[in-house]
C-alpha cells in the first residue's frame, strides 16, 4: 500500500532531477518528478523511502513485477557464468528460442533473439522485403513500432516521424479503426468502422502502391496511441486480406504480449497466425530482450549470420525472459490480469458515469487506455486535465507514466500482472480521488 512521507518530490529526487535537468537532454522524458530506488511486486519506493503503487510496470515491461524473487535469483546465477559471447549458441538462447517456438500458434517454427523493440520490428520488416519479391510495407495512422528509422516508417505517430526529414521509402499507410476518434469512422458503429478501414485498404493500394507490395504490419492493440483495441473483424479481416494477396502479415504484439491483455498474446484471443511476431517489453520482464517469432520458410531465407546483433539473446536476457515465461506459467498471470481486468473495467465504467471528461475506457485485461476530453460531445482531447490527473495520482502514491495518446489525453493503466484485488482496488480507491480533485481544479 502506498506510504508518502515527504512533499512530492521529496528533496533527495529534486536533487537527483536538478542533476539529470543538466546533463541528460530533456528528450529523455516527461514523467512526473521522482527517482524510483527500487520495487518490490507492484510497489514501488523512490529515493526519500516514498512507496507507490505502480501502474506502470515500467513501460509495460516488468509483467512478473518488480524483482521477483526467483527471477533475481536466475539471473544472479546466470551473472556469475556468462554474460555475451556474441552469437556463438549459449544453452538459454537455445531453449529460449524452443520455448518460444512452443508457446506460440504451431505453425511458428523459429525464434530470433535481439535486445529492444525497434530490433524486432526492424528485424521483421528486413525479413519480409528479402525473402519477397517486393518491398512496400503497409502499416497504420497512429501506430508505435519504434523510433529507429525503419520502425518510424512502419509507424503511424506524428510526433514520431515530423521533423526527422524523410524516413525510408516503401512504407504506405492507412487508416486504423480508432472507433472513438478517426475521422474515417465518425458517426460509424464499431463494425461500421472496420469495414470501412478495411475498404480503404485497397484504395490505399490503388493510390499508393507502385506494385510492389510485400507486407502488412499492425500492432495489435495500438499502445502509443492510447491502448487502442481495434474490432475483432478488423483484425481477422486483415489477416485474410493479406493471406489473399499473398502479403506478409507481421504483428507487433511487443507491447501486448506476456500476459498483459489476459492471455499470453494478444493473438490468441482471435486465433490469429501472423507469418512474422515481434516480442519485447514483457519477455525479458527487465532485462532487455526481444524477438521475432515466425515461419522458417521466411526465417530461413536469410544467409547464416546475416541477422546477428552484439547483445542479441545474450545468455543474461536469455535466462531472465525463460525465468520470466517460467514465472508466468506458474503463479497464471494472463489468467490474474484477466481477473483483475474485469474489475478495473467495471470500476472504471462506474467512474465515466459520474466523470463526462471520461471519455472512452478501453480495457483488455491489465492494459488500459483512459481517454479524457473537455466534452463528451465535442470529445475535444483534454491533455491539461490527463496530466492534472496524473499530478492528483502522484501527490497520494499511485505511479502512472506521462499522457498518452495522439493528443496526450489518455492514461496508460498497466500495473505489473501480480498484482492483488486488495492493490488493485486500492489504486482504484486513489484514481478516483485524483480525478475528482483533477476536475474540480480545472472546473
Ligand atoms: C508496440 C511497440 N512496438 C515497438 C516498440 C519499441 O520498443 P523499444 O522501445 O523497446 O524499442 C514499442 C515500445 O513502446 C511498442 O509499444
Amino acid at each position: 500500500m502506498p506510504k508518502i512521507i515527504t512533499d512530492l518530490p521529496g528533496p533527495r529526487s529534486r536533487e537527483i532531477l536538478e542533476m539529470a535537468e543538466q546533463y541528460e537532454p530533456r528528450s529523455m522524458g516527461d514523467q512526473m518528478p521522482v527517482v524510483w530506488d527500487h520495487a518490490e511486486g507492484c510497489v514501488v519506493t523512490d529515493v526519500d523511502g516514498n512507496e507507490y503503487l505502480d501502474w506502470c510496470s515500467g513501460v509495460n515491461v516488468t509483467n512478473v513485477g518488480h524483482c521477483h524473487p526467483y527471477y533475481v535469483e536466475q539471473v544472479k546465477a546466470q551473472c556469475e557464468k556468462l554474460f555475451n559471447c556474441y552469437d556463438f549458441v549459449t544453452q538459454p538462447r537455445a531453449e529460449l528460442a524452443r520455448k518460444l517456438v512452443e508457446i506460440t500458434p504451431d505453425h511458428l517454427d523459429k525464434a530470433f533473439l535481439v535486445t529492444t523493440g525497434s530490433d524486432a520490428t526492424e528485424a521483421a520488416i528486413r525479413m519480409a522485403r528479402r525473402v519477397s519479391p517486393g518491398y512496400e510495407v503497409i502499416g497504420f495512422d497512429g501506430a508505435f513500432h519504434g523510433r529507429t528509422l525503419g520502425a518510424a516508417g512502419a509507424g503511424g505517430m506524428g510526433g514520431t516521424k515530423r521533423g526527422y526529414g524523410p524516413l525510408p521509402p516503401g512504407f504506405l499507410q492507412a487508416p486504423f479503426p480508432y472507433v472513438y476518434r478517426a475521422p474515417i469512422c465518425k458517426g460509424k458503429s464499431e463494425e461500421e468502422c472496420a469495414q470501412a478501414c478495411l475498404e480503404y485498404l485497397d484504395w490505399v493500394v490503388e493510390q499508393e502502391s507502385e506494385g510492389r507490395l510485400c507486407a502488412v504490419i499492425t500492432e495489435s492493440y495500438q499502445g502509443g496511441a492510447g491502448g487502442i483495441i481495434p474490432p475483432k473483424s478488423w483484425m481477422v479481416g486483415l489477416e485474410r486480406w493479406c493471406r489473399e494477396r499473398g502479403l506478409i502479415f507481421i504483428l507487433d504484439e511487443v507491447q501486448s504480449s506476456f500476459g498483459r491483455t489476459g492471455k499470453m498474446f494478444f493473438m490468441e484471443h482471435w486465433d490469429l497466425k501472423p507469418d512474422l511476431v515481434c516480442l519485447g517489453k514483457g519477455l525479458g520482464s527487465g532485462i532487455p530482450c526481444s524477438a521475432v517469432v515466425g515461419t522458417s520458410e521466411i526465417m530461413d531465407a536469410l544467409p547464416p549470420g546475416s541477422m546477428g546483433s552484439t547483445n542479441g539473446g545474450n545468455p543474461i536476457s536469455s535466462t531472465a525472459a525463460l525465468t520470466a515465461i517460467e514465472i508466468m506459467e506458474r503463479e497464471g498471470l494472463a489468467e490474474n490480469a484477466a481477473r483483475m481486468g474485469e474489475l478495473f473495467e467495471a470500476r472504471f465504467l462506474q467512474m465515466q458515469e459520474t466523470t463526462p471528461q471520461l471519455g472512452d475506457v478501453r480495457v483488455m485485461g491489465l492494459m488500459g487506455g483512459l481517454e479524457f476530453v473537455e466534452d463528451p460531445g465535442t470529445r475535444e482531447p483534454a491533455p491539461e486535465l490527463t496530466r492534472q490527473v496524473i499530478w492528483e495520482a502522484f501527490q497520494r502514491g499511485l505511479m502512472c507514466i506521462a499522457p498518452i495518446g495522439l493528443y496526450s489525453n489518455v492514461i496508460r493503466v498497466a500495473p505489473p500482472l501480480v498484482i492483488t484485488e486488495e492493490q488493485a482496488n486500492e489504486g482504484l480507491d486513489i484514481f478516483e480521488e485524483a480525478v475528482a480533485a483533477a476536475v474540480k481544479a480545472s472546473a
